[in-house]
């Protein structure tokens, strides 16, 4: 079987690792793929995810027989769908059911008409009026850019002032462009995150192991927010008891709230979760694997990953049963210093084959040589019988690998362990 991973970063890697183990993925393209990839799969740098046209004529001409659709950009612009009319198989959800993580405007009103519970919100399509709201709403307060925002579109404003900013920042100065023409202002919740990847094919939902990312450049969660430093899995503060009620209140809702919509939502369905005094809430819908969660959820996968995404694509999840390892997993991601603002790329990176497994997010290779290039480089990953234990031997492996400039936070997993006391 031929199978095409779209995507290039650390989540693709993860997924082509989890996806080799099967003995039927006799051939596995990346597009583009990485540098670091490129020992895993066959990477065809000249094709952008982004590029529906590109990946629709490899995949016919290549006879590829099973496509993953891994980043949000594409699922938003509706590969899928483009990939289903040409009669090849997808796994991720077509561009009706993306829209929960395309549209936060669309995402804040599904949960209101079903009842699935979120922070209290506000919708604004001119910047006059959101203006003259935060200028009375409860403090801090949550500003959303509508669209994709590379995970940059949030800001959160503590005063009167910088809530006036971030309107002015998002909606007139259009920091993230587009996306900036509607706004969500909410209330600000607080209680332990916790992201909650599932599989579903729209009838039935599984959820995966817990896990947990940590979105700010600095240790003790200081600095800029990135695309991710570091997870764990599972999630200590993730429970049965709160699992069940996640089940209950948000997970089976949002699954039939899309099929009442007619958006039947088939791939894998990201739920960003609060854990607040008040129950469960949801910060964010994705429509896609996290990264860097993929890469400490897929390690736990017992099951082989292809089976479950083909019976995810062919709409018989409930014939399977999904089972996970009882192990803890840590990845810390080894940045360039300067990420998520500027950095410099080209250094070369040693030590990857010192380490148990790497994921490689951003690096080129040349004559065989491995340098870096993007502000995420690696996710270096361990599991582990415990936490603390898988924490520990990712460490020990990180500080195996050398880069100039590397930067890296040194409490991945610091605030789990401390719920395990
Ligand atoms: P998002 O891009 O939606 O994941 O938001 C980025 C981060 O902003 C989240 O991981 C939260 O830490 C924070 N955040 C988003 N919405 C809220 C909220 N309503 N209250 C508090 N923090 C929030
Ligand atoms: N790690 C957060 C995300 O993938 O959106």
């Amino acid at each position: 079987m031929k199978i095409a991973v779209v995507g290039g970063g650390g989540r693709e890697h993860a997924i082509i690792k989890a996806l080799r183990k099967n003995s039927l993925a006799e051939e596995i393209y990346a597009l583009p793929g990485n540098g670091g990839i490129a020992a895993d799969a066959r990477c065809v740098p000249e094709i952008k995810a982004t590029d529906l046209d590109g990946v629709t004529e490899f995949c016919l001409k290549n006879k590829v027989d099973y496509v993953v659709v891994a980043p949000d950009d594409p699922l938003v612009m509706g590969m899928a769908d483009r990939l289903e009319k040409e009669g090849i198989p997808v796994f991720g959800p077509v561009a009706a059911a993306a829209m929960i993580e395309g549209s936060k405007v669309f995402a804040k009103n599904l949960m209101k008409k079903y009842g699935i519970p979120t922070a209290h919100f506000e919708i604004f399509t001119d910047a006059e009026s959101a203006r003259e709201y935060v200028k009375t709403c409860p403090l801090p307060v949550v500003l959303k850019a509508d669209g994709l925002a590379l995970g940059k579109g949030v800001l959160i404003a503590e005063s009167r002032e910088e809530a006036v900013s971030a309107v002015h920042t998002i909606m007139e100065e259009k920091k993230f462009g587009e996306s900036g023409n509607k706004i969500v202002v909410e209330e600000f919740l607080s209680g332990p995150e916790v992201s909650v990847l599932s599989f579903t094919d729209g009838k039935t939902i599984v959820p995966m192991v817990s896990s947990m990312d940590h979105k700010r450049a600095e240790d003790g969660d200081k600095g800029l927010n990135t695309g991710g430093m570091g997870t764990i899995a599972p999630n200590p503060y993730y429970t049965e008891e709160v699992a069940a009620e996640c089940m209950e209140k948000i997970f089976k809702p949002t699954i039939a709230a899309m099929n009442k919509e007619g958006r039947t939502f088939r791939g894998c369905l990201y739920f960003g979760l609060m854990l607040t005094k008040d129950g469960p809430k949801v910060i964010e819908y994705n429509c896609r694997f996290g990264d860097p969660e993929a890469q400490v959820v897929l390690p736990l996968l017992e099951t082989d990953l292809l089976t479950v995404m083909k019976a995810v694509t062919e709409g018989r999840l409930s014939d399977i049963t999904v089972k996970w390892k009882k192990d803890s997993a840590c990845c810390v991601v080894l940045a360039s210093g300067g990420y998520p603002l500027s950095y410099k790329s080209g250094y070369e990176i040693t030590g990857i084959e010192d380490c148990d497994n790497v994921y490689v997010a951003g690096a080129e290779r040349k004559d065989g040589r491995l340098f870096t290039k993007g502000g995420r480089v690696l996710g270096v990953v361990r599991t582990a019988g415990t936490l603390p234990e898988a924490v520990r031997l990712a460490y020990d492996d990180a500080a195996k690998i050398h880069f100039e400039n590397m930067h890296m936070r040194h409490d991945i997993g610091k605030r789990a362990m401390e719920a395990l006391i």
